[in-house]
């Protein structure tokens, strides 16, 4: 089994990354593969909703000058998917956005490509507007009729120079849960 996490962070190294690679640690030691997907700093156009996506039926965007179409295989073959981002003015950064509405319209047109798969969202914050970032990346899963991992408190980890959020224990202890529910619900799922 294979989880795939795009980080949204422009910052490499950074909070959403670290948090990224906790929750790895208990997917890893249960056996499952996993890979980080950088998508923050890359230039990454919106859908523009030509909505050729649904017309090819081939599970690609038309627009061939960016890496989505890349990210879009890796995310379909994967059993489950996190979306890291941190908070940019209360929501999900420009990348991140990018990569919601374009992976996610291929997977709505194309018939649910990312149904029953198993995601979970984390965010970092300096001080507010977390939980609407937190929606904000739960609403792609839902819609894309996904199984959703929480854990306490939502998610999320606070600070704001890179590496602040190891600082927040409760964070991090809940990033460690995130992991162990998330490795718990694929091993359920294998078999179904
Ligand atoms: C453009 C920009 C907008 C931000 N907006 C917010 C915000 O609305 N609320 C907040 O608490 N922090 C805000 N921050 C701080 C980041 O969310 C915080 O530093 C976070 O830990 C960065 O995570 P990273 O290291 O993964 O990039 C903003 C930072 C930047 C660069």
């Amino acid at each position: 089994m294979k989880v795939v996490a795009i980080n949204g962070s422009p910052r490499k190294g950074g909070n959403t990354e670290i948090m990224i690679r906790k929750v790895f640690e208990p997917l890893e030691k249960a056996g499952i593969e996993t890979e980080l997907i950088q998508v923050g700093g890359k230039s990454i156009r919106g859908c523009t909703a030509c909505r050729k996506c649904g017309e090819m039926q081939n599970q690609t965007c038309i627009q061939k000058d960016d890496p989505v179409n890349e990210i879009a295989a890796k995310v379909f073959a994967a059993d489950g998917i996190i979306l890291g981002s941190p908070t940019y003015f209360t929501d999900v950064t420009s990348e991140m956005k990018a990569i919601i509405d374009r992976v996610g319209y291929i997977a709505y047109t194309g018939g649910g490509l990312l149904r029953h798969k198993v995601g979970a969202a984390v965010v970092a914050v300096r001080r507010g507007g977390a939980i609407h970032v937190f929606d904000t990346m739960n609403h792609f899963f839902q819609i894309s009729q996904m199984f959703i991992v929480g854990s306490t408190y939502w998610n999320m980890c606070y600070g704001m120079h890179k590496g602040d959020v190891n600082q927040d224990e409760e964070g991090m202890a809940n990033m460690v849960d995130i992991g162990e529910s998330m490795a718990l619900l694929l091993g359920k799922l294998e078999n179904v």
